[in-house]
This record gives structure tokens, C-alpha cells and sequence, in this order.
């Protein structure tokens, strides 16, 4: 049953009916879009959709069945390819959804018998891929190698082990402190997977993610994202040696069963992950928009629970407060997204939003007015 507030303010599944850049269009009233994840902002860059559109003449709209059974295209072992090539690892499996590649980077490697031990705060794809894989689950709180370390000293050192975590954490910002739990997978002997979905293109040199920016790549066995971020398309890919990747491709049924990932896909992630390469100034003006989106929210004196990151929430601290503060933005012309409990620890309940390359001064202009407005409002 919806609650009263979400009957009143209706907040999800809005319906845009145009967009362009930064801007989106509601029942004819412009926003800015201040929660996608369009980080490097190329989801409008000529390159990626002439990529998209290539791949779509050349190939049609869709492989209409799974690779298994229809077989790969070129398209997607070049995407891999490149994939794999950027992240330094031998080899990359893409699939239609990151939602699909995050669940099979746990699901594919465990088995009943095995531990996985999660960070409380993990995405649901990943919760997913746990329930499947049958394996015990063990969690240890956010972003605490100590705590891990206690919770490993329960368990029979003889099985085998999984640590699941994220290189970003979406919700919060927070970046992983990869370094003391990768140094821990080691001395336990445990297989380290990352999500890096908020990491990718954003952390690291030239985008290459939070184990690159850590200095821990080879520390990390697997490492699976989406194409929907940073790469401005949809799809996932999980990243590891070949022989992993070889065995999850007999072993996942997230790609077994599931169709490929579309030619356009590809086309544009393909072609957005070049940009990514070739033009540097995207992640660079990328940052300089997060330092001055975060020193604007912080002289607000708003709770942004240390987010390290471009994505940063509000912390709001209960769903009412959540509920004005957004609407209080939409009233002012700025579209963001509510994330309230059980999605987040009760007493964080926040607005998410994000910074993206591709936000410019004017849009800085309105999206300073409307969080004065919230405040002064709250
Ligand atoms: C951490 C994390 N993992 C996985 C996903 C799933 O990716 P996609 O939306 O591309 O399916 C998301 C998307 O929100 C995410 O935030």
C-alpha cells in the first residue's frame, strides 16, 4: 500500500517527455537532472551515438537469444576485448544487464559449502547472486577490514571463501578501502570480487576504477560493472583471467539464460569507453564539478555522509524530511531521487544525487537556488 507522502508526491517512475543533455522535460516544465549516472556525460556525445547507430545498422536490433545458443557476434568479443585491455585483465564477459553481470560475478564462482562474506551495504544485484549461488552468507560491516578480520577468525579455515564488495558504494559514495581488504583476501586465501559499477571511468588512471586508483589491481580476482554509468549505454561485464571467465560462461545462468547484449549496447559502450580514452577532458571536467558541487553542499552546512565521490547523498535522517527536501528541489527545477529505508539504514534516509562532466554553469545556477530554497524550507 502506498504511504499518504507517496500518494500526495507520487516520486518514482516519473515520465519525462524529452531530453537533452542535462535537462529534462516534465508536463512541459524544464529540470535539471541531478541523479543519473551519466558521469562522464556521454550519453549525447556524437561518437557514442554514431557508435550506437553503426552497430545497429550493421548488425539489426538484436541477436534475439542467448549466446550459448546463438552464438557470440563480433561485436561482442571486441567489446570484451577492449574491456579486458583497459582493465588489464586477460579476459571480459558482457552481458545485457550490469544488473546480470554483478549477480553472476558471485553467483558463477560459489557453490553450497562455500562462505561469502559481504559488506552490509552491497547492491542488490550482488544480494542476488549470493541467494543463488547456495553458499553461506556472512556479513561484516560497511567498509571495515576489522571487522572482517573478526568475522573470518570464526570461520573453518578450510573453506572455500568469496569477499564481495563494492568499489563505490552508490548509495553513500564511499570508496572501498581495497588496499587492507585486499591484503586480507591474501592472508585468507580468499577470492576478491568487486563491483565496480560507480568506480569504472570515474576512480583510478584515466577511469580505470577503484582497484587501478588503489594501486591493487592484481589483488583483485574479479571485477564486474555496468555499461550504464560511465559508459552511457546498458549492459555488464565481469573482468578476470580467462580461465574464470571460461567458467562462467558454463557456470552463470544470469548469461546462459538470457539474450545478448544488443547490438546498439555495445555500439555505444564501445564507443564511449574510446571517448573515455581519447578525451580526457571528460573525467577532468567531471571532477571539477564534484569539488564545486561538494564545497556548495557542505557551505549548506547538508549532511553528505562523507561521500568521496560523485555520487553524494543528502542525508536527511527520516522519510519526511527526505520527502519535502526532494520535492522542495522539483518545486525549484532540479529532478533527484529519494532513497529512503529499508533501501537505506534507518536514520539515513537521503536524497541521492550525482555530478555529471556534462553539468554546466547554468545549471549550477539553478541547482544552488533550489537547495538554498530546500534548506531555508526544511
Ligand atoms: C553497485 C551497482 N551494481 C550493479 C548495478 C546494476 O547495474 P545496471 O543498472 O546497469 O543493471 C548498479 C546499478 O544501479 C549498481 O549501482
Amino acid at each position: 500500500m502506498p504511504t499518504k507522502l507517496r500518494r500526495r508526491y507520487d516520486p518514482w517512475y516519473l515520465t519525462f517527455d524529452k531530453q537533452q543533455g542535462s535537462r529534462v522535460w516534465h508536463q512541459g516544465k524544464e529540470y535539471v537532472m541531478l541523479s543519473s549516472n551519466d558521469y562522464l556525460g556521454l550519453s549525447f556525445h556524437p561518437k557514442v551515438i554514431e557508435g550506437g547507430q553503426r552497430a545497429l545498422a550493421q548488425w539489426g536490433s538484436s541477436t534475439t537469444g542467448a549466446r550459448l545458443a546463438n552464438g557470440s557476434r563480433r561485436y561482442h568479443t571486441e567489446l570484451e576485448e577492449a574491456l579486458a585491455a583497459f582493465l588489464g585483465r586477460e579476459a571480459c564477459h558482457v552481458t545485457a544487464a550490469g544488473y546480470l553481470s554483478c549477480a553472476s560475478s558471485i553467483a558463477a564462482f560459489t557453490q553450497r559449502g562455500d562462505v561469502i562474506l559481504v559488506d552490509k551495504n552491497v547492491h542488490s544485484s550482488i544480494w542476488d547472486g549470493i541467494r543463488l549461488s547456495g553458499a553461506t552468507v556472512e556479513r561484516f560491516s560497511h567498509n571495515s577490514p576489522e571487522d572482517l578480520r573478526k568475522v573470518l577468525g570464526q570461520l573453518d579455515p578450510a573453506a572455500p571463501k568469496l569477499i564481495s564488495l563494492e568499489g563505490v558504494y552508490s548509495m553513500e559514495g564511499h570508496i572501498a578501502p581495497l588496499k587492507e581488504f585486499a591484503a586480507i583476501a591474501t592472508e585468507h586465501g580468499c577470492t576478491l570480487v568487486v563491483d565496480d559499477a560507480h568506480g569504472f571511468g570515474v576512480l583510478g588512471p584515466g577511469g580505470r576504477g577503484t582497484a587501478s586508483h588503489l594501486g591493487v589491481d592484481t589483488s583483485v580476482d574479479v571485477i564486474a560493472g555496468s555499461l550504464s554509468k560511465s559508459l552511457s549505454s546498458t549492459g555488464g561485464f565481469v573482468a578476470a583471467s580467462r580461465d574464470m571467465i571460461e567458467y562462467l560462461r558454463t557456470h552463470s545462468k544470469q548469461t546462459i539464460f538470457s539474450a545478448a547484449l544488443s547490438p546498439a549496447q555495445a555500439g555505444c559502450a564501445r564507443a564511449a569507453l574510446e571517448v573515455l580514452q581519447a578525451e580526457p577532458e571528460h573525467l577532468e571536467k567531471l571532477w571539477a564539478n564534484t569539488r564545486r558541487y561538494r564545497e556548495l553542499l557542505l557551505s549548506l552546512g547538508l549532511d553528505i555522509w562523507e561521500s568521496e565521490t560523485p555520487a553524494i547523498p543528502i542525508v536527511l535522517g527520516n522519510k519526511e524530511r527526505a520527502y519535502f527536501f526532494w520535492k522542495h528541489l522539483l518545486d525549484q527545477g532540479v529532478f533527484s531521487v529519494m532513497s529512503i529505508a529499508p533501501a537505506v539504514p534507518v536514520g539515513k534516509d537521503l536524497v541521492r544525487t550525482a555530478m555529471s562532466a556534462r553539468h554546466t554553469d547554468a545549471d549550477f545556477a539553478i541547482i544552488e537556488k533550489a537547495l538554498r530554497y530546500a534548506v531555508k524550507k526544511m
